[in-house]
């Protein structure tokens, strides 16, 4: 049973294509990962899955497009740590991530980097500090938008700095990427699954991960706690959804094949040289997941009250 209030139909499911709506641009982190587990669980549900980037509003247009969808198990959300940050930071956000979601699973826990364009002076993280006070007017930092995990980031990274940067925002951290490593944009904190490949290219400058350990794909990285920031901790969880009413016997067949997904050598494999893991079996279900979801709602709505910030 999901717990969210389905009935229990949905026992020729699946009998059409279904969809995961991505809220971020193609080919950035949350794409990244939905694209890695789409094929493995389709094979598992014996269907067909689309992928679908629906972007906007650091990810909450994509939200409350699959709040409003139908019940039916055809239409499932990927969202990260955005769906617990949303209601502290938007006035109206016009869904309610407990209410209108029945959770799958949890998916995947991804550590963040702090990078920059490849010639921006400073060569250690202390440094990059240093700089960034010096040149808080002038330097820019990318995100994707308001919700967005790199949003969040860039907030508590700003926060412990104590500066406040030129924030441009993007549809999602594929794009901004992009523009850092051409060098539009100066300093972004993005997920290891966005940015290994560029700073094993040496595309981008990397300062440190935002975890308590280091990543074994960037084992040269420093943690923030080495780097003297221990404050700036963010690793952005990932989950699946669907609106909330889809039959009970679509979430548990949408579930096991998640678990089934993530057990799959070749997911494990592509994760870990991206800095990922998938979850533990135990928490790619909808109880822990929503037990999850609800934590980490109460846990942002008092960091974002406390960093001062406040809803727009
Ligand atoms: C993306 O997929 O573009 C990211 O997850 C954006 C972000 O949350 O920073």
């Amino acid at each position: 049973c999901s717990g969210d209030g389905g009935t229990d139909s949905g026992g020729g499911y699946p009998d059409q294509n279904i969809t995961i709506v991505v809220p971020f641009s193609a080919g950035g982190p949350t794409d990244t990962v939905t694209r890695m587990i789409a094929d493995p669980m389709a094979k598992a549900l014996g269907g067909r899955i689309v992928v679908q980037n629906v972007e906007g509003a650091g990810g909450t247009v994509a939200a409350g497009q699959v709040a409003a969808a139908q019940p039916d198990g055809y239409t499932v959300l990927m969202h990260h740590i955005g769906m617990s940050t949303a209601p502290a930071l938007y006035k109206d956000l016009g869904y309610q991530p407990l209410a209108d979601f029945a959770t799958i699973g949890l998916v995947t826990e991804v550590p963040m980097t702090v990078v920059a364009r490849p010639d921006l002076p400073p060569a250690t993280f202390t440094d990059l500090t240093a700089y960034l006070k010096a040149n808080a007017g002038t330097v820019t930092l990318a995100n994707a938008g308001i919700g967005a995990a790199s949003h969040l980031c860039g907030l508590l990274f700003q926060s412990a700095v104590g500066v406040k940067l030129q924030e441009v925002p993007y549809q999602g951290t594929g794009p901004a990427l992009t523009d850092l490593v051409g060098g539009q944009v100066d300093v972004m904190c993005d997920q290891t699954t966005n940015t290994t490949g560029q700073i094993t290219a040496g595309k981008v400058k990397a300062y440190a991960v935002t975890t308590p350990e280091r990543v074994k794909s960037l084992p040269d990285l420093p943690t923030t706690t080495e780097a003297g920031m221990p404050q700036l901790q963010v690793s952005v969880w990932h989950g699946l959804y669907v609106p909330a009413g889809t039959p009970d016997e679509v979430v548990r067949k949408l579930s096991g094949a998640l678990t089934t997904a993530l057990a799959d050598p070749a997911v494990i494999d592509q994760m870990a040289k991206l800095g990922t893991a998938p979850v533990p079996a135990a928490d790619a279900t909808p109880e822990a997941h929503r037990t999850h979801l609800e934590e980490q709602i109460a846990t942002w709505a008092k960091v974002i009250s406390d960093a001062g910030v406040k809803a727009s």
